[in-house]
């Protein structure tokens, strides 16, 4: 059996993860790889006290591995967007393949890495980098090969949907939410990745390439956190039979791609909409399929590791095979594909959830209603909440069917301008999923 030399960078939460579950299923992954898999070297910092590095070759200098010439693998596990970056480029103009878990690095630096991985022949995977131990990348580029995409949604970070989840079965605010995760582990010291929508932009923007062909670039994606909402509104939106999700939305339309990570109310009754606590979760509608559910957990050391190592044993398998063979890094995207425009959220279609708070008097109504007529946007549904005692202002929500961003805007701008209206008009977007 061919050795494949495995060069482990970084030896935390996933790094870890990968050694202990390699030696522990190694007959299995061997079998399946057709390889004798082997950590042959180790690069971190300080030692990990659940891994036995007894019989292991362990450097303090990462870049001892990328330029170890037994190394035939790079497992990237540090983190971060420089070090992993200088430290993938060495590898592979070292000629190793290279295995990350790392989005930001492959969403804003994938062009440079896989530009040269292509022209060294070279492969560079990176399963765990979306959706912890969910193959989706492997679902997308492979499994639903024969498709064209229609539009994938997804609920791509854990942690916002642990808050949501809270703030919605317990009624909870959202930074008493956010200290718990942060005790939990949940959230990092700094949460503003996840919280801000970035670290869910980041996965997104790595999706929608395998799926659409657009370039690895964060411009243009449009990004909204979930720090603004009110447990009001969650709660509004139950009262009309919606979840609100943190989702990640992309989607092939005639006029480009729409690329969005946003606050989003579901469905219930959509399987989206039952994705709670820290676990991630991507629909995938495409043309022949249908609708897909892939659901599992998005973080963790051993779940990670297991998208790590299928990884392991995809390039141990490639290895010996040609290299014109492989199922391209970011799919194989058709020249039509290629020339895609990204679509700016003024142009986006969604439904909308609206919350004002309104003089509770005749005609204020009539006269939104009148509004969002004449922009052209035709309502769902309208709840108006009976005035507490001593109060004149009421809260009103409407839903509106799908309309174009601009639409709306034109609409808000109108509606804050009504003497009856007091403040500013908030609104969430609203996803049909299924049916759209
Ligand atoms: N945790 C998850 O559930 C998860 C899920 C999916 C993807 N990922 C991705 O996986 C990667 C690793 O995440 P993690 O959670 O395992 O992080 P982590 O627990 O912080 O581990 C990173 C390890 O890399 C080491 N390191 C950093 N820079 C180094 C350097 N220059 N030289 C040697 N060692 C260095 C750190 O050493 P020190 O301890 O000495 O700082 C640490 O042990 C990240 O890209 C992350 O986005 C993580």
């Amino acid at each position: 059996m061919r050795v494949v030399n495995i060069g482990l960078c970084g030896l935390g939460t996933v790094g870890s993860g990968v050694f202990n579950v390699l030696a522990r299923n190694s007959s299995d992954i061997n079998a399946r790889s057709n390889c004798q898999i082997k950590v042959a070297q180790v690069g971190c910092r300080r030692d990990n006290s659940s891994c036995d590095l007894t019989a292991v070759d362990v450097t303090r200098d990462i870049f001892d591995v990328a330029n170890n010439p037994d190394i035939d693998v790079v497992v990237e596990l540090i983190g971060g967007t420089t070090v992993a970056f200088d430290l993938v480029m060495t590898a592979l103009k070292n000629g190793k393949h290279v295995i990350t878990a790392n989005k930001a690095l492959i969403a804003d630096h994938g062009s440079a890495i896989f530009s040269e991985a292509e022209s060294r022949g070279l492969i560079v995977a990176y399963e765990a980098a979306v959706a912890g131990g969910i193959p989706i990348v492997k679902a997308l580029r492979e499994g639903l090969s024969g498709n064209r995409i229609n539009w994938l949604a997804g609920i791509i970070n854990g942690t916002t949907n642990f808050i949501l989840s809270e703030m919605d079965s317990k009624g909870r605010e959202f930074s008493d939410v956010l200290s718990e995760a942060q005790e939990k582990g949940y959230a990092e010291a700094d949460p503003t990745f996840d919280v801000e929508g970035i670290d869910a932009a980041h996965k997104l923007v790595i999706l929608a390439s395998i799926a659409f062909g657009i370039p690895l670039s964060l411009d243009g994606i449009f990004t909204a956190g979930i720090t603004q909402l009110e447990p009001q509104d969650v709660a509004y939106a139950r009262e009309l039979g919606y979840s609100i999700k943190h989702l990640g939305m992309a989607r092939q339309t005639e006029a480009g791609v729409e690329l969005r990570v946003h606050p989003t109310l579901v469905p219930e009754r959509s399987l989206i909409a039952g994705v709670n606590g820290v676990s991630n979760a991507v629909m995938v509608n495409a043309d022949a399929v249908g609708t897909t559910l892939f659901y599992g957990p998005g973080a963790g050391a051993e779940p990670t590791a297991s998208s790590v190592i299928a990884d392991v044993v995809d390039v141990a398998r490639l290895m010996n095979s040609n290299a014109d063979s492989w199922v391209p890094a970011l799919g194989r995207i058709s020249s039509e594909l290629k020339e895609q425009t990204l679509l700016n959220i003024q142009d986006v279609e969604t439904g909308f959830y609206i919350r004002f708070s309104a003089l509770d008097q005749p005609g204020v109504l009539s006269n939104v209603t009148k509004i969002m007529g004449d922009a052209g946007i035709s309502i769902e549904a309208i709840i108006q909440r009976e005035q507490p005692a001593g109060e004149s202002y009421v809260n009103v929500i409407i839903l509106t069917n799908v309309t174009k961003e601009k639409c709306l805007d034109e609409a808000v701008e109108r509606i804050e301008l009504l003497d009856t209206v007091r403040g500013q008009v908030n609104f969430i977007r609203v996803e049909y999923l299924d049916q759209h």
